[in-house]
């Protein structure tokens, strides 16, 4: 049968398993879009329920140019990654997270959102249909990316009449250009990414447009990325425009707590209780900016970033840098023991994993 058929679990012309990879160099893939076979599109009207999800060819999509997303924004998107095992299945890690985090999100964005089964099965389909560009062990992964929009049109300002619930994929490497060498961040003390009672602790598609200009300037100083700090006394750590963060000072780690303005990151929950089952102790409280000074190490975390070590902190033209190279001691064992869970190398205690 034609490559695309057999990229289906079992391939309809001649129903064998598709064991085979797709054709390209899995070797150095980095963070940027490769294009898959299928897509999942399920929609529902304002007031109904999702129903009748089905995997389309991926392609663009079309939407009235009036569409709720388009012009006020009401949209939402998640991410997560499943991993191809030595075995040859797949893992997922956590969906269920995603799938809540979605429906709280879809709560504060007027949004009907579908329920935790519907979304889990769909992630399932999605990645069934596209196996073949699962990376193989140890190439990388395949970035789950569900959106949920509200595609009605819409004049006046108001929730959308019709909602869209999209799932694609693409096989990731490294999200930095660094790769898994620190990254450089800079503290920015003038924009905000998000204030009390806004949008900042749902994952809405705003709040990634909100940080480009601060992310575009640091960037063309040599940046990696950008540290943002709390709106009210712009003294308190919050994230960085794509994941969360940790400081560690001995045997304790801190990370800012959820309040609202951050995001509740997956890979952020799942590094705390990894972190406290490894005996560290783990602070989720306010953290200020001058215990940036002292800290033994900083690290990043999310979903596209895993776990990154930071090299280096620029505050008003202060630069600090943790000494080591590459990973701290600290970040490399939560490192270590979270991605070869995710990965199928260790023995999944945690009940985190779904197996494809
Ligand atoms: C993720 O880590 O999955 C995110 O959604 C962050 C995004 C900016 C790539």
């Amino acid at each position: 049968g034609s490559y695309l058929f057999c990229a289906l679990t079992k391939c309809v012309e001649c129903s064998s398993e598709a064991s085979e990879l797709a054709d390209i160099e899995w070797d150095n893939l980095g963070f940027g879009l490769l294009p898959t076979d299928y897509m999942y599109m399920m929609k529902c009207s304002q007031g109904g329920n999702f129903s009748k999800g089905e995997l389309q060819r991926f392609g663009n999509i079309e939407l009235n140019p009036s569409a709720g997303v388009l012009n006020y924004g009401q949209g939402l998107f998640e991410g997560l990654k499943a991993y191809r095992k030595e075995d040859g299945n797949i893992l997922l890690f956590r969906p269920e997270e995603n799938a809540l985090r979605m429906r709280q999100g879809a709560e504060r964005m007027c949004m009907p959102a579908p329920t935790v089964d519907q979304f889990v099965e769909a992630v399932k389909e999605t990645v069934l249909a596209n196996k073949r560009w699962v990376p193989p062990p140890g190439k990388g992964s395949l970035y789950i990316r569900p959106l949920l929009m509200g595609s009605g049109a819409v004049l006046g300002l108001a929730p959308a009449p019709e909602y869209t619930f999209l799932i694609y994929v693409s096989p990731v490497g490294n999200y930095f250009k660094e790769g898994v060498a620190p990254i450089n961040l800079i503290v920015e003390h003038e924009l905000h990414r998000a204030t009390p009672g806004g949008t900042g602790g749902v994952k809405t598609i705003g709040n990634y447009a909100a940080v480009l200009k601060a992310q575009s300037a640091a960037k063309a100083k040599g940046y990696s990325d950008v540290l943002y700090l709390d709106c009210v006394h712009k003294k308190y750590l919050e994230e960085v425009s794509s994941c969360n963060i940790f400081v560690v000072k001995g045997n304790v780690i801190s990370t800012p707590a959820i309040k609202g303005t951050i995001l509740p990151g997956i890979t952020r929950k799942s590094i705390i209780d990894v972190a406290r089952s490894q005996g560290i102790q783990v602070e989720e409280r306010f953290v200020p900016v001058d215990e940036l000074l002292d800290a033994d190490e900083v690290f990043c975390t999310g979903t596209a970033v895993v776990v990154s070590p930071v090299g280096s902190i620029t505050y008003k033209g202060k630069r600090v840098s943790y000494g080591v190279d590459g990973f701290g001691a600290v970040a490399q064992q939560l490192y270590s023991v979270l991605t070869r869970l995710q990965m199928g190398l260790i023995d999944d205690k945690m009940n985190w994993t779904v197996e494809l």
